[in-house]
Formats: structure tokens, sequence, C-alpha cells
């Protein structure tokens, strides 16, 4: 598969043309929606796990010196937490050229409070892209984590505020704390 997503994208129509839907942001998405929204609300995915797990040169990090960002993998029984926007459709233009390395969008059934759902849409990187690392011992990754940097600001500050974030959402997620943990012990032994 090609790295750059865009236009795969934009054949993956999963919506009605001039309707609002949800889109459910699990990382940067979280704290960072540079994007027009009707409402935004916190919520869940069932049967996704979040992972450090996909290459970044374009965003944090480099072609010579790829950062790590998250994608989902599949877990069953395991919550996903993050937050959903009702958007436009036409907004997902922009946004699949900010996330064109490698990420597709996929439908997902979104759970909030109350026991209200409603299908909506991630970005997903498989195994299948060319940029996706998959998994490696945590100390590796925290190291690569700590040291990349790209146009986007440095894979560090990524991490540590999609951890504060997923705090603020009273969200566990026991793979992205250990991360942090790692890269705070490696800054505090410089
Ligand atoms: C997200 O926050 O959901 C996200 C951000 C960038 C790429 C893919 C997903």
């Amino acid at each position: 598969m090609t790295l750059d997503t865009t236009w795969l994208n934009q054949q993956r129509v999963f919506f009605e043309e001039g309707q609002s839907l949800w889109l459910f942001g699990y990382g940067s998405l979280i704290w960072k929606a540079e994007f027009a929204y009707h409402e935004r609300r916190p919520a869940r995915i069932e049967g996704w796990a979040r992972r450090f797990w996909q290459g970044s040169h374009d965003h944090r990090g480099t072609p010579k010196s790829p950062g790590r960002v998250v994608t989902l993998v599949e877990s069953p029984g395991t919550t996903c937490q993050g937050m959903a926007y009702r958007i436009d459709a036409d907004t997902l233009g922009p946004l699949d050229i900010r996330e064109k390395n490698g990420y597709l969008r996929e439908r997902v059934m979104l759970h909030f409070a109350e026991g209200e759902h409603a299908e909506g849409l991630i970005y997903l990187a498989t195994k299948e892209n060319a940029a996706f690392l998959g998994d490696a011992p945590l100390e590796d990754m925290a190291r690569q984590i700590a040291t990349a940097s790209g146009p986007s600001g440095s894979n560090r500050d990524y991490l540590l505020n999609l951890t504060t974030a997923l705090e603020d959402l009273g969200a566990e997620d026991k793979h992205v704390f250990a991360l942090a943990r790692q890269v705070r012990e490696l800054e505090g032994n410089r």
C-alpha cells in the first residue's frame, strides 16, 4: 500500500453527503481538534486497543528518524476511550491530508454515556501500511519517542499531551501510561 492514503480515503465515503457524521478521535484529535465541529462528546469504542505502533515520518518524526504515534488494534474485551466530534462531511477533506501517512477511514460503533450509541468514523493504520512499525519492547519504544521530532513537534510532547488528555477524561490506558512513565524516567536519567 502507498504511504499517502489521501486518495484512497476520498473513495471511502461511508456517509450521506450533506449530513453530519461522528468522528472518533483516540490520539491527537482528543486534544488538538483544529477543525470546525458541531459538538464534541467523550465516547468509547469496544474491541479496540490504542497502541504506539504506527511510524510517523511527517508529524512527530522524519523519514530518517521516524517517531511513533497511535493506531488501534483489534482486541476483544478492550475499551478505548476518546473524544467524538460531530462534523460536516467536507471537514474530512483536510483531515485526510493531515492523516495521510497510512491511515484509512473505517466505520465503528461509538458508545456515549447513558447507553447512547451511533455509528462513526475512525482513522485506522493497519499493519498493511508502509509506515506501520508494530510492537517492540517498551523501553525501545520509549527511547524512540523520547528522541524523535518532526514538523508537528516532539514525539515526547505528543505522548505526554495524550497522557494528560486521557487523564482529564478519566480514561485508563495501561500501554500509554506505561510509555509515559518510561519516557519520564529516561528524561530523569539524562
Ligand atoms: C486520532 O486522534 O484519532 C487520530 C489522529 C491522527 C491519526 C489517526 C487518528
